[in-house]
């Protein structure tokens, strides 16, 4: 072959073999082949003085010309590579700093307890009740006595009541104690405001059990309604929203007598199960394990306001014209917020609660 006919065919091979490269690494060898030591062109520009003279010239600056057009060409294409390369590893290597944790990092939340109590709030709310709250250490006044407790209840015993080894300043021989129940702040709610009165009170209250049924903390909410023709109806009719917002539309409350020292007739109060539909057997024919095969689960207790309870009831400049026995009805009720949040989730054990364990309280976020 002629050497300007090399040329022309390193330079056509060149231009090819360049614009095919697909890597900077394949590129590198491109590059030694076409412009190293003991590349064609390099050595035919080395041995022009080889050639007979008249060809020198031409083949010299062709050979040139050709050598910078592959090194141009090169360089581009090492820049072309270089950007491709570049943008698929950062594409590659992308990481989005916005996407959610894998398990999700634990953000915190309402305890199950909280979050029940204020649901109930809402509910009790939306049928116009008040929410107020009171004292956890209280009296024997509030506890036991205004609320008719006879003078030897049991509930009042040492071993069923925490007592604190102080008196009530502002009443002698009134000893305190940890609330035992919801139930004082029906005294003290009506001490302050005028009747007509519905009123809900949501509070920690104390008893010294232990075990997987008791613990010596709890909560309930109280509810206390007072006004004038208040009957049992209302009662179970204000239960019977309570049990449906909870336990679903298709809820059912019964009424049992029952006794309580501050409300006559008292009840205990039973909602419809709602894990068989209140048939106590399930789809299989076999009995529910719920309501124990009973269709019916105990929620609450309740009752109409004892008289004596109202009479209990002082006269204040705050709850004018006070609490009149012969003129005003009313009914309570009490909950326990636990009860209801283990029925409802089947929560097996009370202490669970109280664990602060997250595995469990997590499942309620
Ligand atoms: N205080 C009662 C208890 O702790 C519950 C209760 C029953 C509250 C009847 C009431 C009521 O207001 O009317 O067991």
């Amino acid at each position: 072959m002629e050497p300007l006919e090399v040329v022309e065919e390193v330079l056509k091979r060149g231009v090819a073999e360049i614009a095919a490269a697909s890597s900077s690494e394949q590129l590198e060898q491109l590059r030694v082949s076409y412009l190293g030591r003991k590349a064609e062109l390099p050595l035919l520009l080395r041995r022009l003085k080889e050639l007979p003279p008249e060809q020198r010239a031409l083949v010299g600056s062709r050979a040139n010309e050709a050598r910078q057009r592959l090194a141009q060409l090169l360089e581009e294409r090492a820049a072309e590579l270089a950007r491709a390369e570049l943008a698929a590893r950062l594409a590659r290597e992308r990481v989005d700093a916005t996407l959610p944790g894998d398990p999700p990092p634990y953000a915190g939340s309402l305890h199950v307890l909280s979050q029940l109590q204020r649901e109930l709030e809402e509910i009790f709310i939306g049928l116009g009740y008040e929410v107020l709250e009171g004292p956890e250490v209280e009296t024997v006044h509030y506890n036991f006595d205004a609320l008719n407790h006879a003078p030897n209840h049991p509930a009042r015993a040492e071993t069923d009541t925490f007592y604190l080894d102080l008196e009530n300043a502002g009443r002698p021989g009134d000893r305190l104690l940890l609330r035992t129940h919801t139930s004082p702040m029906q005294v003290r709610a009506m001490e302050e405001r005028p009747p007509p009165l519905y009123v809900v009170i949501p509070g920690r209250v104390f008893r010294p059990d232990s075990d997987a049924t008791h613990t010596p903390q709890f909560h309930q909410l109280e509810g206390l309604a007072v006004d004038e023709d208040l009957t049992l109806a209302d009662l179970k009719g204000t239960l019977l929203a309570f049990a449906r917002a909870v336990f679903g539309a298709e809820r059912e409350v019964r009424l049992r007598p029952h006794f309580f020292p501050f409300t006559e007739p008292s009840v205990e109060v039973d909602v419809s199960c709602f894990a068989c539909a209140g048939r106590g057997y399930r789809r299989d024919g076999s009995r529910c394990p719920l309501c124990k095969g009973e269709g019916w689960l105990e929620v609450l207790g309740a009752g109409q306001v004892d008289p004596n309870v109202f009479a209990a009831v002082p006269d204040t400049a705050a709850n004018s014209p006070g609490y009149d026995p012969e003129r005003l009805q009313g009914f309570a009720w009490g909950m326990g917020l636990e009860r209801i949040a283990m029925l409802r989730h089947g929560i097996p054990d009370l202490r669970l609660f109280f664990d602060n364990d997250l595995r469990f309280l997590a499942q309620f976020r």
